[in-house]
């Protein structure tokens, strides 16, 4: 049987075990007591049956395949690929914290509550906003969430508004959130120096505005110097002020959302704050609001008494209701709060100067190499966090798209930066390097792309058949996006089995 090729159902043979639960010291309820009929199976789920060695070689063998942050260098803007400190993952694991049960009462809970009461305060700190709840669990459920909150507090108002500003650097979530949660989207511009803007933001900005999302610094990388401005004029015609807190890593520390006048922020917990990013979770993104937002946010909220105990509170007349089930993430609350702790404030300040400081090096290494005649810099300013490329230069002089330099990194053992976003910029890669990474990887990367670009002109057909060295070659990118195959078959076999026969 070869190890490449078999999902964990085709391993499956009936009666093999991994673990053998205990013998159960509770009575024996029938599960007709226990759960409503429509709630229980007819039959059993489909689960792969296999021995500890089987299980292991298996996920072992997955993970192999894959390009993560412990193996290379992994610049991809925005999403913030930072080392996540292994000493998170001792504190997670403490039994107290991966094995209390979500249902437990507040009262044998105290630990959790408080660790939970303190994030949100650093949090609260960091965001320069009073109140925090920690339910959301990504950033773009974070965004949902502010949404709905703008909402219920324009409706406590009176006031029915139908359309959001989202600048056309904006990550695809936001315009996509909008859209969810029924509210109309319209773009902003950008101006010549990479921020919004003004005179297109004063002319959309209406009483029909909810509210405005932004991320500051951008998806550019650049720090809006306009920032009170904007606020004045969103402020201006009712509207909140959203804070997209993907980028905060940048400026944690050192500006804080609520002093730039945004209402409602929210955090990526996997991004700013070391989580390990999961494929679509766990997550969590929690957000900050101010004190006019407060009434609206999620319930429960943890709270401390006067005694010092910490509790629940449902008891939220004005709340939005509950977002998730349970309280949130827990696992992931303590890796941050563990990130927080172990940095203090200075080191959090400490963090995002020297993310900034990575990225304006490589910019002016890459700069240096003399790249730019190939792939020149979108915005050519001093940048924050992460800066864009065009690669239009390449397509133009060398007939070499974006994505053949990207797969080709791939052979050099380098994950590639972002690509084809923000989109506003003609073949775009996008390299955010982080705080964690040596100024050898950095020289390194840069000296990936200056050979890459070489090589193509001498022969781009390398570059464009790439990547050669990684266990699957060049992918169907779109057709894996638009017709995925997520389920294996219980019976073996990883084509599209759609046992209840509906497509994707
Ligand atoms: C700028 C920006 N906003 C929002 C999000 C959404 O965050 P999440 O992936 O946690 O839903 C991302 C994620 O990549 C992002 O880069």
């Amino acid at each position: 049987m070869s190890d490449d090729v078999v999902t964990i159902f085709e391993r499956s043979r009936e009666g093999r075990r991994a673990f053998v639960a205990p013998e159960a010291d509770v009575p024996d309820v029938p599960l007709e007591e226990l759960l409503p009929a429509s709630q229980r199976r007819e039959r059993p789920a489909d689960l792969p049956e296999v021995s500890e060695p089987e299980l292991v070689r298996h996920y072992v063998t997955l993970s192999s395949k894959n390009f993560h942050l412990d193996e290379g260098f992994y610049p991809l803007g925005s999403c913030t690929m930072k080392h996540n400190p292994k000493l998170h993952e001792r504190v997670a694991a403490l039994p107290g914290h991966a094995r209390l049960h979500p249902l437990q009462d507040p009262e044998y809970a105290q630990g959790a509550l408080e660790l939970m009461w303190r994030l949100q305060g650093a949090l609260a700190e960091i965001a320069g906003l009073p109140h925090v709840s920690l339910q959301p669990s990504a950033g773009s459920h974070g965004e949902l969430a502010g949404l709905l909150l703008t909402r219920a507090y324009h409706e406590d108002r009176g006031e029915r508004r139908t359309k959001v500003l989202t600048p056309d650097t904006a990550h695809g979530t936001n315009p996509a959130t909008v859209t969810m949660a029924g509210y109309q989207v319209v773009k902003v511009g950008t101006a010549e120096d990479g921020g919004v803007d003004l005179d297109d933001l004063r002319d959309k900005a209406d009483d029909e505005v909810a509210c405005l999302m932004l991320t500051n610094p951008n998806t550019l990388g650049l720090f809006d110097r306009n920032i009170e401005e904007i606020a004045e004029v969103v402020h201006g015609v009712g509207a909140t002020l959203y804070y997209d807190g993907a980028n905060l890593n940048a400026v944690m520390g050192i500006a804080r959302p609520g002093d730039m006048g945004f209402d409602i922020v929210h955090f990526n917990l996997h991004k700013t704050f070391t989580q390990p990013h999961g494929g679509g979770g766990p997550g969590a993104g929690p957000i900050a609001v101010s004190n006019r937002i407060e009434p609206f946010l999620p319930t429960p909220q943890v709270v401390r008494a006067d005694d010092g105990s910490y509790d629940l509170d449902h008891d939220r007349p004005k709340s939005i209701g509950k977002l998730r089930g349970f309280q949130g993430n827990f696992g992931v609350f303590v890796r941050s709060y563990a990130y927080i702790c172990s940095l203090g404030g200075d080191g959090l300040e400490e963090a995002s100067k020297v993310a900034v400081l990575n990225a304006n090096y490589l910019k002016a290494r890459l700069a240096e190499e003399g790249i730019g005649e190939y792939l020149p810099i979108a915005f050519d300013r001093t940048c924050m966090h992460e800066f864009v490329l065009s690669g239009r230069g390449a397509k133009e002089k060398l007939d070499l798209r974006t994505l053949d330099i990207a797969k080709r990194m791939l052979d050099h053992n380098v994950h590639p930066p972002t690509v084809y976003f923000p989109l506003l910029v003609d073949e775009a890669l996008m390299i955010e390097p982080t705080e964690t990474e040596t100024k050898e990887r950095l020289d390194h990367f840069a000296d990936v792309v200056r050979s890459i670009l070489e090589e193509a002109a001498e022969d781009p057909e390398i570059a464009k058949n790439a990547p050669y060295t990684t266990p699957v070659r060049r992918l169907d990118e779109a057709g894996a996006a638009k017709r995925p195959v997520v389920r294996g078959s219980p019976q073996g076999g990883g084509s599209d089995p759609h046992p209840r026969g509906e497509k994707p």
